[in-house]
């Protein structure tokens, strides 16, 4: 049997169940590459009712002898990158396993983190309530030529001379616009020639690490951060993050070619959740929102924001898939459903008379949509000790055919609690028929 290459990725709007899916499968993999996004995201891991949380790392980074890549792609905040590595080392992890650093990643300065929270200030009521970890603006720096890279941290001369540029105009903009402090590039330089320093020893040319992996054939897992609906070309736009969170985006963020991506999994929650602002056609303001929400235990882990809870939203999906090429379905959280009256999904969008079946790129249309509901039958069943997809109450298993049916993909996982035991894995993607 051959070996595939797996990316995973968030299906909705981020808070999918990633972390655990990663976590998950990491166990088949060898090479774990995160490819783009910042600490914006907030993955959460229990192994054995013990919590971890990570923004930064890669999620399989509990296993042992793995190679863990945060590739060119992500936009790094140094200073959290060394606190996580710090709090797994203590928690007994990373003991064979390794965590690399891309010399080509963006390092997110002080100055995008004021500016991305100035400009969320600033916009006032149609802010678009970014997480405030300056990935916007390190990401605006990137495309713009004034970023500055992990390997720039360890010349300082060099690095002086970027951040000089780099403030230039921000400078301007801090004391003129936002009546705010302005930074020394000098005193900047200093501090990040130590940090780089103090991360030497994480920085690789990360093309050499990737390319000797697939030519030995290891078997690679690409880790995607935030959800499709959040992708900066072909999300709800302007409430978005600033990466391609799509699979395409593990093909430029961890630099390799598309035709070794031999499996894309869907990491998909069994209803809809969305945090910070932005349309939210299936958003339910009501006791059943409510209910989604306590019982999913739904909060930001980065902000701690109470996430917005609805039901599940087709076509949501279907363009999903149509942006990522899904081969599997990893359908989280549906442990949550249990012991509703009722559950509804979202099948299409009304406007003015019209149905949709797919997102519109217009925003103020998309925020006048209705949504057109399928009611299901509901299962009272307690499904978290569930193990084996054959123990799957019919009622569920109905509602798992439904998705998988309207979107033409199968299920490769089924999760039913957020512990790692909690999982009935139905297919490896790793391994190819
Ligand atoms: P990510 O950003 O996609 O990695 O997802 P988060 O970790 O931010 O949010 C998912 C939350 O749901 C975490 O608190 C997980 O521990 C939890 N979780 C994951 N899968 C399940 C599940 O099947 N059932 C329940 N009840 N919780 C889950
Ligand atoms: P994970 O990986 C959910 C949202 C923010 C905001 C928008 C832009 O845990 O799924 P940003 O700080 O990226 O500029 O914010 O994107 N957002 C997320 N929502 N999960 C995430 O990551 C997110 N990362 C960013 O709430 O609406
Ligand atoms: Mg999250």
């Amino acid at each position: 049997m051959a070996n595939s290459n797996v990316a995973v990725v968030g299906a909705q709007w981020g808070d999918e169940g990633k972390g655990k899916v990663v976590d998950i499968y990491g166990k088949h993999a060898d090479v774990i590459i995160r490819f783009q996004g910042g600490n914006n995201a907030g993955h959460t891991l229990v192994v054995d009712g013990k919590k971890v949380v990570l923004h930064l790392v890669p999620a399989a980074s509990l296993h042992e002898n793995k190679s863990c890549l945060i590739a060119n792609g992500t936009v790094v905040d140094i200073e959290i990158f060394l606190s996580e590595i710090e709090t797994l080392k203590q928690k007994g992890y990373l003991k064979t396993s390794k965590v690399f650093l891309s010399d080509r990643a963006h390092v997110i300065m002080p100055y995008h983190k004021i500016l991305d929270q100035m400009r969320e200030k600033k916009r006032g009521a149609t802010n678009i309530g970014t997480t405030g970890r300056g990935i916007g603006p390190a990401y605006s720096d990137k495309t713009s030529r004034l970023g500055i890279r992990v390997g720039d941290l360890l010349s300082h001369k060099h690095l002086e001379a970027r951040i000089e540029e780099s403030l230039l105009e921000k400078n301007v903009l801090f004391k003129e616009l936002y009546g705010a402090d302005t930074f020394s590039a000098s005193k900047l330089a200093d501090q990040y020639a130590e940090l780089g320093e103090k991360i030497k020893s994480y920085i690789i040319d990360a093309n050499e690490l990737v390319s000797d992996a697939l030519e030995a054939k290891k078997k690679i897992l690409f880790e995607g951060a935030q959800g499709a609906l959040l992708d900066i070309d072909q999300g709800t736009y302007p409430f978005v993050t600033s990466s391609n969170t799509t699979s395409g985006g593990a093909c430029t963020g961890a630099g390799i070619p598309p035709n070794i991506v031999d499996e894309v999994i869907a990491i998909t929650k069994a209803y809809t959740t969305r945090v910070g602002s932005g349309p939210f056609p299936t958003e339910l303001n009501d006791s059943v929102g409510e209910r989604l929400q306590q019982v999913g235990n739904e909060f930001g882990a980065t902000t701690g924001r109470k996430r917005r809870c609805g039901w599940l939203d087709l076509v949501a999906l279907r363009h999903s898939k149509n942006m990522n090429g899904f081969t599997g379905l990893a359908l989280m959280k549906l442990d949550v459903l249990s012991g509703l009256d009722e559950i509804k999904v979202c099948t299409a969008y009304e406007y003015k008379g019209k149905k949709f079946q797919t997102i519109p790129a217009e925003i103020s249309t998309l925020e006048q949509l209705t949504p057109v509901y399928k009611t299901l039958k509901s299962w009272s069943e307690s499904v978290t000790d569930l193990t084996n997809e054959k123990a799957v109450p019919s009622a569920m298993r109905d509602y798992i055919s439904f998705i998988e049916d309207s979107l033409g993909v199968k299920t490769a996982l089924l999760s039913v609690g957020p512990d790692r035991a909690q999982t009935v894995e139905i297919r490896n993607p790793f391994e190819k028929n």
